[in-house]
């Protein structure tokens, strides 16, 4: 295995010293940047450059050929996990996932198992080929969707505004519910084992719905089931667990056995770092919506962040989710230089 020349965030995880905050965001690579939407539009679909390594391959180092950011992270989607159960998974230009086939009910979610996965050997190979092309320079982020968000898709067959059918099955069926996250938690710590195998250097659940769940509910069809994939993973490969909306569970949330928690921007940071600092890792919390400004909003916006983090070790700038398709890149330019900036000689 090649060293990494820049090891920035794989120390932060572990909550050792860096010389200056690592930075990525969720979605770096996507629709705001043209030479993704060329290359989607040549591809002919976002399932076509995701199954095929060589274009996951070069979409994941898109960004990376721009700005300065201290990790890469594979380009697949959390849905491929249910394609592979059987699903049916497709994106119809401009519009949101869609599959053929639901598990909304007691039949067929009886009928799900773990997929095999030689269904999701194109993944395992983007991997291999990233890490070549890579070569060393920063790392690899291998990344799944939690058990309960994957469900939501599962349940509603597509995206949703506030999944009411998943929500209602936590009163109605609580425990079909409870079988449904319970092999989707297995078959992500297949699938999460496997990447690592592959190449992955860090490994990220997001759980973008866990926060629609009352507390109580959220710590049963969320968090328990992540926790036990964690538990599984192999132990050298720091984690990343990003529940949104969940910020009132962070007491649970940072005992649940991941290197770094990823807080939304709804999160106060230093309050944050301050309770849960010396424990765990966190990592985050801008809001995308500051990159639809200008570089120079972009940069205070950043220092703030990091102002707020503070110097201690165990910190990672991101974003509070992902960017958003209108973003300027050139404003990604400008958050990236002004954190390694801002954060650039203090000691952490
Ligand atoms: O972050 C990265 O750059 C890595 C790639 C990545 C994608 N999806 C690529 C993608 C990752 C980590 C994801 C995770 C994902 N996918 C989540 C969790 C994080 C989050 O955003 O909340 C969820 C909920 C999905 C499901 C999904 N995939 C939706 C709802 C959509 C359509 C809406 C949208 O945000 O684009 C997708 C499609 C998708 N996944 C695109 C990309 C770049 C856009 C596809 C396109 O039209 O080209």
């Amino acid at each position: 295995m090649t060293p990494l020349a820049n090891d920035t965030l794989l120390r932060a995880l572990r909550r050792e010293p860096t010389p200056y905050v690592p930075v990525w965001l969720m979605r770096q690579a996507g629709r705001y940047l043209p030479e993704y939407a060329a290359l989607r539009a040549r591809a002919g679909s976002f399932m076509a450059l995701a199954t095929t390594p060589s274009l996951a391959t070069e979409v994941t180092l898109q960004p990376l050929a721009r700005f300065p950011l201290d990790a890469a992270i594979l380009f697949s989607d959390i849905l491929t996990v249910p394609d592979a159960m059987g699903l049916g998974l497709s994106f119809a230009e401009g519009e949101g996932p869609r599959f053929e086939r639901t598990a909304a009910d007691e039949r067929a979610i009886e009928a799900l198992a773990a997929p095999d996965l030689a269904k999701l050997r194109y993944v395992f190979d983007a991997i291999g080929e990233i890490k070549r092309a890579l070569a060393g320079r920063v790392p690899l982020i291998g990344f799944a969707g939690s058990p309960f968000t994957l469900a939501c898709y599962m349940i509603e067959g597509g995206g949703s505004a506030d999944f009411a059918t998943v929500r209602k099955m936590a009163f109605a069926r609580p425990e079909l519910l409870d079988r449904l996250v319970a092999v989707n938690a297995d078959a992500v710590t297949q699938y999460l084992d496997a990447q690592v195998s592959a190449g992955a250097d860090a490994l990220m659940l997001f759980d973008t719905w866990g926060g629609l769940l009352s507390p109580s509910a959220y710590r049963r069809f969320s968090l328990e089931p992540m926790r036990a994939i964690l538990a599984r993973l192999p132990e050298h490969v720091p984690t990343i667990v990003f529940s949104k909306g969940a910020a009132a569970s962070l007491p649970a949330i940072v005992e649940c056995g991941a290197s770094c928690i990823g807080l939304d921007w709804t999160v106060d940071l230093a309050d944050a770092r301050h309770r849960y600092g010396s424990r765990v890792a966190l990592q985050g919390n801008l809001d995308p919506l500051a990159l639809l400004t200008d570089a120079r909003t972009v940069g205070s916006a950043a220092m703030a962040i990091v102002e707020a983090a503070g110097p201690a070790p165990g910190y990672v700038f991101n974003l509070g989710h992902g960017i958003v398709p209108t973003t300027p890149p050139e404003n990604v330019d400008a958050l990236v230089r002004a954190v390694h900036r801002a954060s650039r000689g203090r000691d952490r």
